[in-house]
């Protein structure tokens, strides 16, 4: 079938099947003009067609049905996410992805893998850091070598509640403080792909270094992962409020430190 040309450009990737395989869940990485946002869930969930895979015309509805299919979140965690979202950016019915990004909404500066909003911006940017992606993992890595006194790969990595206090320490140091409710929401983003996905590798309990990685650098899911059980808002409240404890304690430290130097 042929079009006028001024017909609009047909979008082949709007549904959730994958375009080159046909097949519902494979990843596909998004296409030139594909919308995405500022959060590696979400854009797991587009490039994994459990929402339109362009990114566009999003309903609050198809993002919480999302993260109930694609990370097994309860029903109450679904939808204070989803709703929480759509109420920070001030949006009714349905965005395209890249307004989750309205700076100072959910967004915040301090991402572990994004660069900061520029100041007079509305929009927060999209891109992925690889450099700050490599730096997470690093610094990770480096941790767990030292404590148990080898060098260890990434394979043998895990990630726990601990490191993800000492990347909120390391990345809030560098960018103008964030209000109460924007740590907060810093934390929680993270409290709830450790709860998702946590395991026990080797006796340590985490999340495999190179999920985390894939998953902040290609929002892409580990290969073969679907969810295994039912994501609370209770434990991510709880996984949350334990790193509240800790990075207050390490800053309580660090001033006290300060203080007698
Ligand atoms: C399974 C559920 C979710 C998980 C695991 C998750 C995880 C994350 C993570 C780890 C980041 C930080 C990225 C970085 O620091 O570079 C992030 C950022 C973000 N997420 Fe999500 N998210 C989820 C659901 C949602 C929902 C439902 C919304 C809104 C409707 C949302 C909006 C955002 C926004 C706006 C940011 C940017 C915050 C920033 O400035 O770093 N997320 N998310």
């Amino acid at each position: 079938m042929s079009f006028p040309a001024t017909h609009p450009s047909v979008d082949k990737k709007s549904g959730k099947t994958c375009p080159v395989t046909g097949e519902s869940h494979e990843y596909q990485p998004p296409a030139t003009g594909d919308a995405r946002s500022v959060c590696p869930a979400i854009n797991t969930m587009a490039n994994h067609g459990y929402i339109r895979r362009d990114g566009k015309k999003i309903s609050p509805y198809a993002i919480y049905r999302g993260l109930k299919a694609c990370y097994g979140l309860s029903t109450p965690l679904a939808i204070v996410l989803t709703t929480g979202g759509w109420l920070l950016i001030k949006r009714l019915g349905r965005i395209n992805l890249f307004e989750l990004g309205l700076h100072n909404g959910v967004e915040h500066d301090a991402s572990v893998v994004h660069a900061d909003c520029p100041s007079g911006q509305k929009d927060a940017p999209v891109a992925i850091e690889p450099k700050l992606v490599d730096e997470f993992a690093s610094e990770i890595v480096k941790t767990a070598s030292a404590s148990v006194g080898r060098e260890l790969a990434e394979a043998e990595v895990v990630v726990t509640g601990h490191d993800i206090v000492r990347t909120r320490i390391r990345r809030e140091k560098l960018s103008k403080p964030l209000d109460a409710m924007h740590a907060e929401i810093a934390r929680g983003e993270m409290a709830i792909i450790l709860g998702v996905w946590q395991k026990t590798v080797e006796g340590k309990e985490g999340v495999p270094l190179p999920w985390m990685r894939t998953w902040l650098g290609t929002e892409r899911l580990p290969e073969g992962w679907s969810p295994d059980h039912v994501q609370t808002l209770r434990d991510v409240v709880k996984r949350s409020g334990a790193m509240r404890a800790e990075m207050k304690k390490i800053k309580d430290g660090e001033g006290e430190t300060g203080k007698s130097q």
